[in-house]
């Protein structure tokens, strides 16, 4: 069989907002994204894995402010913050950059241009709610008041939260800006279109060839059935972002140069060199483009973004992969009833990160579903899985290999027993775990692991080499105890590669402990023989 060709691809997260902390659920799309990344190289195929803050916007704004400080400190402070937490839960990006750079100003401009110049954009005056004391426009969020059926004070202008009713901002009784207290006005301006609807046709065809979880395929076709509409990509000073070329006081909206903040940092991270970038993003692109992001989301990259991508002559996106959302205890993360957990809270806490990464990985599947943190379900997880099942065969059978065998598996595992033998080699399960991997059936991947394990343990306990070698023909090398011995650790050789992507941490120091090179993928072709290995 001939080498499969190695793949060239692009990953990119979802861009944080510079505007918080990150917590858990947050770190569910960067883990999930993380290991798909290690397993793709272990594979051999050539990764490059970006990120950045996604920090433009009236929130970040107003938070700067707030906070007393420029907007471009305020952002510095949460990109420092953010990149900290990555790195600590090991999602190692090649790059993480700001929306707020050079580049990406460049390239919003090249891209609105583009569009422009193709005919997409169209300007008219709109009617919106205006803050009258802070003189600024106010986005729905930014407005409350007295809910127009039952009465209750203090309500968005989107749904009531008290009697359920939904409406729109301007329904609300006495309304009043959130920044300012003042009754809001409505004032015009005005705004510029991306005509979506020019290409809805192109988005239909892209959607069809991609790569989509079916579920959120059918979210978006539904969208697309429905037919696009233009989308409003200005917003009115004061606003942080980018002033668009020949429009003084006017803003690119921050969803129009968030998502070119992937190709951003994939710019600062060649160097700028405008070749490198094009065979990521140039139309002729062979690279593959992979986007992970969170299900809230999904209009964004599914409709918007490869019709920007198309209209201005770019690439666009291999696949989308989409995660559901993280609950807490079964519940919606809250502030009140604490289960809003920071990232760096679980840290501080002094919680391996790695044990998150491997509990994300019980429960996710291909597909965006919702997945519960149950805080007691997570420590029997990790006491049952990882220290019960797993480093078990390593912690036993080392010290057996050691006191009698100097620490030297056999040179063969012929006279094993199959039922461990068959669990140390890979016969036909290789493909199966490369499948999940590959879609993200990560809980797909962890049972298998585990099963593994537990057979492992089961033979190991019948056959009872710490009995058996009490027998001294069963203290010398290639005894039946000693390729048992051996083939147990080629079990757990065989577990760790799997695991790798998820357990990176863990797994080097198995590498270490096994005195091998870091594994690849195609080492679980073969069984580790006639080799030291270390103390464990
Ligand atoms: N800035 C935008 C993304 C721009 S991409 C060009 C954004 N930022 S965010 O900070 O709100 O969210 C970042 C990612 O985290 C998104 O993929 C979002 O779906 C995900 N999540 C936010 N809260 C989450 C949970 N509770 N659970 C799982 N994912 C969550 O959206
Ligand atoms: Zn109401």
């Amino acid at each position: 069989m001939s080498a499969p060709a190695l793949r060239k691809i692009l990953v990119t997260n979802a861009l944080p907002y510079a505007n918080g902390p990150l917590h858990l659920g947050h770190m569910v799309g960067y883990i999930q994204a993380d290991i798909w990344v290690r397993f793709q190289r272990m594979c051999g195929n050539d990764v490059t894995y970006v990120c950045a803050d996604d920090a433009h916007g009236t929130p970040i704004m107003l938070a700067a402010e707030k906070a007393g400080v420029a907007p471009e400190t305020f952002i510095a402070g949460m990109q420092a913050s953010h990149a900290a937490d990555f790195a600590a839960f090991g999602v190692a990006f090649d790059h993480y950059h700001s929306t707020h750079s050079d580049e990406n100003r460049r390239l919003s401009e090249s891209i609105y241009s583009k569009l422009k110049a193709g005919g997409y954009i169209a300007s008219r005056s709109i009617e919106q709610a205006y803050d009258p004391v802070k003189e600024m426009f106010l986005p729905d969020r930014y407005i409350k008041g007295e809910c127009p059926k039952c009465g209750t004070k203090d309500q968005y202008g989107d749904n009531c939260e008290s009697c359920g009713a939904t409406y729109g901002p301007t329904d609300l009784k006495n309304p009043f800006s959130v920044v300012s207290g003042a009754t809001p006005v409505l004032k015009e301006s005005e705004h510029y279109f991306f005509q979506l609807t020019k290409l809805q046709q192109e988005v239909e065809q892209w959607l069809e060839a991609a790569n989509v979880h079916a579920s959120v395929k059918a979210k978006l076709a539904e969208w697309l059935d429905s037919g696009l509409k233009d989308w409003d990509i200005s917003r009115d000073a004061p606003y942080f972002g980018f002033e668009i070329p020949g429009a003084p006081g006017k803003y690119f909206y921050v969803w129009l140069d968030a998502p070119i903040g992937y190709f951003a940092s994939l710019s600062a991270l060649l160097g700028n060199d405008a070749e490198k970038l094009a065979a990521f993003i140039g139309p002729n692109s062979t690279a593959e483009l992979w986007h992970f992001i969170g299900k809230d989301i999904i209009n964004f990259h599914g409709l918007f973004w490869p019709a920007m991508l198309k209209g201005a002559g770019h690439r666009q996106p291999t696949g989308l992969s989409v995660n559901g959302y993280l609950t807490v205890n079964g519940a919606k993360m809250s502030k009140s009833r604490g289960t809003f957990i920071k990232a760096r809270t679980f840290l501080d806490a002094g919680l391996n990160p790695e044990y998150l990464r491997y509990y994300f990985a019980t429960k996710l599947i291909e597909g965006p579903i919702d997945i519960d943190l149950d805080l007691k379900g997570f420590e029997d997880t990790i006491n049952s899985h990882l220290v019960g099942k797993y480093v078990n065969i390593a912690s036993r059978c080392a010290r057996l290999l050691h006191e009698h065998f100097g620490g030297r598996l056999s040179d063969s595992l012929g006279k094993a027993s199959p039922s461990i033998v068959v669990r140390a080699t890979p016969q036909g399960d290789l493909d199966v775990i490369r499948e999940c991997l590959e879609t993200g059936n990560l809980s797909g991947l962890v049972r298998h692991a585990m099963f593994i394990a537990d057979e492992c343990n089961e033979t190991l306990h019948a056959y009872a080499p710490w009995t058996r070698l009490k027998n001294p023909d069963e203290r010398l090398p290639n005894s039946e105890s000693h390729q048992n011995l051996s083939a147990a650790i080629n079990a757990f050789r065989l577990i760790s590669i799997y695991l790798k992507p998820v357990l990176p941490k863990l797994v080097s120091d198995v590498e270490a402990f096994l005195g091998v090179t870091p594994f690849v993928w195609n080492d679980a072709d073969t069984p580790l023989v006639a080799h030291n290995i270390n103390v464990y």
